[in-house]
């Protein structure tokens, strides 16, 4: 970055140009090599410092409402989000309502989603009076942080995203819309508005979290001038899951649009019948292996979840079983893992009132923290005239 030397100019410029190249790079090399490495250490370190003290923390995390969450969210972040919200994290979760039309045409049935992911958050045991759940849209000062972030990168550094370019593959052919090239910074405001300085994620998030930190720290090389000792934000960080990534019943990655989900409100019955169509192989002695069998090894994986057993011993314990005993084994292990929460969730479902009130009651808290946030921004940027 570069100051002008001008004494007329009263904010630094920032050549956006000349940190491109070099942040631009990071951004791309955030989910591999060295800079993974780092992320992996720095992420045990973390865990410890949580342990110690949790009130140093506070985590945002966020979930689009596309679709019913499955056992993947579940096993894969759900209950990690709970985990350190009983462990006395601090915890935003922002439902990315307007993230939906980034990559499809209209929102589809998106209050039934609201809610049925609300009743989905408590059952599973996000609690309200820890965890702040607020949607995207009803808080104008977040998104208004859009604006000036906007200004802080260019278009190169958002067209090689990583992400943004798998998510537009993902769509089959669409053209990028500007919503989905700009995304990455549409979620460094949900991050910073809240100020949050832990975001639990998957490998495969962490260059948007590196924007975000790119973001934190060129407003503050532009605008922290007023108070250099008090920055405005400060840089997230990830905290790797080492969540296993579950597969569907097909073997493929689980996705609702493949029908191949277990999700977590499904019945019993309906569950059973997913994991009696789910794919193993050609091989009857049930072993773990999750490189050479991928498929059989899913479902051994999901037991192992559902139950709290080891992987080894449950394929050990089914051996010539087959894969009619896996699954038997599985399906058992799910719902009875399932059964407390779904039969909290048909609850929550009943009382769609009280859904409404925890939701309105988080939007309440996100707008309060926002306008607060954005009130430093626009002071700092000069922006406050009165
Ligand atoms: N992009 C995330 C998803 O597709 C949702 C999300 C929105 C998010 N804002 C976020 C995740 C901020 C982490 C941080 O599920």
């Amino acid at each position: 970055m570069t100051s002008s030397a001008s004494p007329d100019t009263v904010l630094p410029a920032v050549d956006t140009n000349a940190v491109d190249d070099n942040d631009g790079d990071a951004l791309a090399a955030a989910a591999s090599g060295a800079s993974l490495q780092r992320t992996v250490e720095r992420s045990a370190e973390l865990e410890k410092q949580i342990s110690r003290d949790p009130s140093q923390f506070r985590v945002l995390t966020g979930d689009r409402p596309t679709g019913n969450l499955h056992i993947g969210h579940y096993f894969g972040t759900l209950a990690n989000r709970v985990a350190l919200q009983n462990r006395g994290v601090e915890n935003f979760l922002i439902i990315a309502d307007y993230q939906v039309i980034a990559d499809r045409d209209g929102v589809g049935p998106l209050r039934e989603r609201v809610l049925s992911g609300m009743a989905n958050y408590l059952a599973v045991g996000m609690d309200p009076e820890k965890s702040t759940i607020f949607t995207h849209s009803a808080v104008p000062a977040l998104n208004q942080l859009m604006l000036p972030f906007l200004s802080l990168v260019t278009d190169s550094e958002l067209r090689r995203n990583p992400t943004v370019k798998a998510e537009l593959e993902d769509t089959g052919g669409r053209p990028m819309s500007g919503l989905l090239l700009t995304y990455p910074v549409s979620q460094a405001a949900d991050i910073l508005f809240c100020k949050a300085n832990l975001v639990p994620v998957g490998k495969d998030q962490l260059p948007h979290l590196e924007q975000a930190r790119v973001i934190a720290r060129r407003f503050d090389e532009r605008y922290g001038r007023v108070n250099p000792s008090a920055p405005v934000f400060r840089a997230p960080e990830a905290l790797l899951t080492g969540a296993a990534l579950l597969l569907g019943t097909d073997g493929k990655k689980m996705s609702k649009s493949k029908g191949n989900t277990i999700e977590i409100g499904m019945d019993a019955d309906t569950t059973a019948k997913r994991l009696k169509g789910a794919v193993t192989d050609a091989d009857r002695f049930i072993t773990y292996d999750p490189v050479n069998r991928p498929e059989v090894s899913n479902l051994v994986q999901l037991t192992a979840l559902a139950s709290g057993r080891d992987p080894h011993e449950i394929a050990e314990s089914i051996g010539n079983g087959g894969g009619g005993a896996l699954k038997k084994v599985a399906t058992e292990a799910v719902n009875e893992h399932f059964a407390p929460i779904r039969a909290r969730r048909a609850e929550l479902e009943a009382d769609p009132g009280y859904l409404q009130s925890v939701l309105a009651q988080g939007n309440e808290r996100a707008n309060a923290i926002a306008e607060e946030t954005l009130n430093e921004v626009r002071s700092a940027m000069q922006m406050i005239y009165t």
